[in-house]
């Protein structure tokens, strides 16, 4: 975790860099610096939005120079606090300390129920904890620890280097009898604030000749372009035609990131306005707000924020003058380490990176689509996974079951599911139960692993791309010159073999028809989780890579030198690396050190964008993720759906800083549940085994069994056959049960 004590040495390792070898370049911002980091609440993603943990962690994990937002409320008593919505219920428990106090109140001209502030004393919240209030996020800080901080106390305690206050609902506020102009200006005598942002016209004119612009702005906050501004009554999209009115009372205008890059109704990215260069010329700073890790992701991004970013402070053309985000963090390493990145920087990490079925975050796995994509976005491996086709041709899928991986399903063949309890398979129709022909013929289908909660990859591609041959996918690999070599799986050897189906005399001679056999500049990985098929090919000069995918805390060194006589390189899970509970780290395990210490070669899989992949301690920012296994556990290579991500972190400037900003040091493991009351900590999983070496060694394989070549008028002798023979053995197990 970050360390919270170590506010000290990150402000001088800043002043280093700094002084020192920092980047510099000409921002097109207004003033021509870097743009600005506004932490909403703190890091409010992680931690509930405005406690001290929150702007802690922000200054801990951001830009040396990041601002601390926060959302002014009063109380009854004329209170400054800081949270983030009107109605305290939001994010509070004050619904159960005051469960029967709720009141209604009109909020510019709506009727509104809630826990309203002016309802309370400042002394009456002092048993109010505040808890996440957006539901994606964790909430196992919702604790007893994190009380409603007063503006004062975010002033002083966080001692934040910059601090903005949004002045959200004045108009209410002024209904109730409170004046927050008084409040403002009077706090102004005893606290230094930077910003001042309001979305309504008559509070920013009231103040406007009490604050000295050179140490306090005010900034003019828009709202959605069909909202009514309360006080002129016009709405937010008609002002937006009126920034020389605008000018006239403040210093910049904060919008919401939509103004800028505009969203369709499918959630797609649509060309950029005018906006920023509008409000440049009029002098004005631009602000953009609602960024999040998590939430509010356009599909050109691919779920990765850093992106995201990029687009809004390094496209060419303009850059916002500061964002506002719920991960301060990930704002911080884009502006330092990823704007103004030249695409033909040298890698400044060594691990290779190797992709999962290509470029499957953005298209259907395994298609041509996929592989292209994976190529241009910087991957060093191209993935086959091999499958076979009743005609006998190895072809690149992710899933021997085409049901997983088509739209079969849809198709004519639909009617030859059938059940096979080998492969533990309910509804399948099997890649050997059609020729190649009739496999190309079908669709290929996006895989979105977390479609659960909502986050589909890119829909428009949902069926794009056409399937390759083995043959092909060798033939275009060796074409692309980018690439270092190729990863081909294979798995099931036996089952195949009892079919019918050569696989490794097919993966054979694939390779040996491409001319891979007598050529040194692709390097050909064969990857499988079954020793036996390893050792088929032992007597090759290829690297053979051994798939690990469970879960595992320890490994014995017998099991490394019996993996060493088959395998030069292994595979694990993120797991059996930084252990996780509850997608909280608890601990980091000594598999890696071992294994490479024997110089077997270690990569990880399987990296996404998604946040829900990740850790918690990563800050839903997938570059934190990388950086974590590459840095702070030294691994050789990562696995992933988004050859991009990681094609991107690589080539970061911060990896070549002598010294490491805090939001590139690897996450202390186990540092998140110190913030966590007793009752949230993760229970305690059963620990994951540790590998022996009886885990590694498989029985030899079969010989391929001779079968007559199916006719292709019959849709599929082998799977039918294989049902009959799970139902005996089935049957047969009844039996012997029954006798017992
Ligand atoms: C709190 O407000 C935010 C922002 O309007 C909203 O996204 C969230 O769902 C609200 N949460 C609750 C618990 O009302
Ligand atoms: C909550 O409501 C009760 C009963 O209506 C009242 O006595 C009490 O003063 C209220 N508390 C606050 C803090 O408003
Ligand atoms: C505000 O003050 C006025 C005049 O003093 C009073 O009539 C009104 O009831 C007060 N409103 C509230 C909400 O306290
Ligand atoms: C606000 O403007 C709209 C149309 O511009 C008008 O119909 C409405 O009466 C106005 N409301 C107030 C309170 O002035
Ligand atoms: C800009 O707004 C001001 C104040 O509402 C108004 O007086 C002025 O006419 C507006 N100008 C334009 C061009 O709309
Ligand atoms: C976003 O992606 C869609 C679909 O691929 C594309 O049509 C659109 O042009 C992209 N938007 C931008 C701004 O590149
Ligand atoms: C599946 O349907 C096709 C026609 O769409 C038919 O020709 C074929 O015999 C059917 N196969 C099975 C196994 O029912
Ligand atoms: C490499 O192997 C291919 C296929 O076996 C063969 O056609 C080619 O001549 C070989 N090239 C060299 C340089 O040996
Ligand atoms: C690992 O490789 C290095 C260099 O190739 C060699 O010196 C060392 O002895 C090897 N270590 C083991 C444990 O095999």
């Amino acid at each position: 975790m970050w360390n919270l004590r170590c506010l000290p040495c990150l402000v001088l390792l800043f002043s280093i860099d700094v002084a020192g070898q920092r980047f510099q370049t000409k921002w097109l911002t207004l003033s021509g610096d870097a743009p600005l980091v506004i932490a909403r609440g703190g890091v409010s993603g992680l931690f509930p939005d405005s406690s001290y943990e929150a702007y802690t962690m922000a200054m801990e994990t951001s830009s040396p120079n990041v601002i601390s937002w926060c959302d002014v409320q009063l109380t009854k008593d004329g209170v400054g606090i800081c949270f983030p919505d009107l109605k305290l219920d939001n994010a509070s428990n004050i619904d159960v300390h005051y469960k029967n106090n709720k009141s209604e109140y009109l909020v510019n001209r709506v009727l509104i129920q809630g826990w309203f502030s002016v309802d309370y004393n400042f002394n009456d919240l002092a048993p109010v904890t505040l808890r996440q209030g957006v539901y994606i996020r964790t909430e196992k800080f919702d604790g007893t620890k994190y009380r409603i901080l007063t503006v004062q106390d975010v002033a002083n305690q966080v001692k934040a280097p910059g601090l903005w206050l949004n002045i959200q609902h004045d108009n209410f506020f002024t209904q109730h009898n409170l004046s927050m102009r008084s409040y403002i200006i009077s706090l102004s005598r005893n606290v230094l604030i930077n910003y001042i942002s309001s979305p309504e016209v008559t509070f920013l004119t009231n103040i406007v000749t009490r604050f000295n612009p050179r140490v306090t702005k005010l900034v003019f906050r828009f709202l959605g372009h069909d909202d009514v501004e309360p006080s002129i009554n016009q709405t937010y999209g008609s002002l937006l035609n009126n920034l020389t009115f605008i000018k006239t009372f403040a210093s910049g205008i904060l919008v919401p990131k939509s103004y800028i890059w505009p969203v369709d109704n499918s959630h797609y990215l649509q060309p950029y306005t005018s906006l920023v260069l509008d409000a440049h010329r009029e002098g004005l700073e631009i602000f953009a707000s609602q960024f999040a890790n998590d939430v509010h992701f356009p599909y050109n991004f691919s779920y990765d924020p850093t992106s995201e970013y990029l687009s809004f402070i390094d496209n060419g053309v303009f850059s916002v003058d500061g964002v506002l985000s719920d991960f301060p963090v990930t704002a911080s390493a884009t502006i330092d380490c990823f704007a103004h990145l030249n695409k033909n920087d040298k890698p400044r990490e060594k691990f290779l990176i190797i992709t999962s079925e290509g470029a499957s975050g953005d298209y259907p796995g395994c298609t041509d689509m996929a592989y292209t994509k994976a190529v241009s976005d910087g991957a060093d491996v191209l993935d086959c996974p091999v499958q076979m086709t009743k005609d006998g041709i190895p072809f690149c899928l992710g899933s021997i079951n085409l049901v997983d991986k088509t739209t079969i399903l849809q198709s004519p063949f639909s009617n030859i599911t059938n059940t096979d309890p080998v492969l533990n398979i309910i509804t399948g129709i099997f890649t050997f139960n059609l020729n190649w022909d009739e496999i190309k013929s079908l669709k290929p289908a996006i895989s979105s692993p977390w479609s659960g909660f909502g986050l589909y990859r890119n829909p428009k591609a949902i069926n794009d791309g056409n399937f390759v041959s083995l043959v092909d996918f060798l033939i275009y690999a060796k074409s692309a010159t980018t690439l270092s070599g190729v990863m081909i799986r294979i798995e099931k050897a036996d089952y195949l073999a009892n079919q019918g189906f050569g696989v490794i005399a097919a993966v054979v001679e694939a390779l040996r028809n491409t001319g891979y056999n007598n050529q040194t500049s692709k390097k050909v990985m064969i990857q499988s989780k079954d020793s036996s098929i390893l050792k088929e090919f032992k007597k090759r000069s290829y690297e053979l890579v051994y798939m690990i995918d469970r879960n595992i805390r320890d490994i014995e060194s017998a099991t490394i030198s019996e993996i060493k006589s088959f395998a030069s390189s292994v595979i694990l899970t993120k797991n059996s690396v930084f252990r996780s509970e509850d997608e909280f780290l608890v601990g980091k395990t000594d598999v890696v050190k071992k294994l490479q210490s024997s110089n077997v070669s270690v990569y990880v899989q399987r990296f996404n964008n998604e946040f829900v992949s990740q850790a918690w301690d990563f800050l839903s920012d997938s570059s934190v993720e990388i950086n974590n296994y590459i840095v702070g556990a030294g691994i050789d290579g990562v696995i992933t759906d988004f050859p991009r991500t990681a094609a991107t972190y690589r080539r970061n400037r911060c990896l070549g800083y002598k010294h490491r900003s805090l939001y590139f040091s690897p996450v202390e493991t186990g540092g998140l549940l110190q913030f966590m009351s007793r009752q949230s900590l993760p229970p305690a999983e059963p620990p994951s085994p540790i590998l022996t070496e009886s885990d590694v060694v498989e029985p030899p394989l079969p010989p391929v069994a001779k079968i007559t070549p199916a006719s292709n008028a019959d849709a599929s002798p082998t799977a039918q056959s294989s049902v009959v023979a799970g139902v005996l053995t089935c049957c047969l197990t009844i039996l012997l049960a029954d006798l017992s």
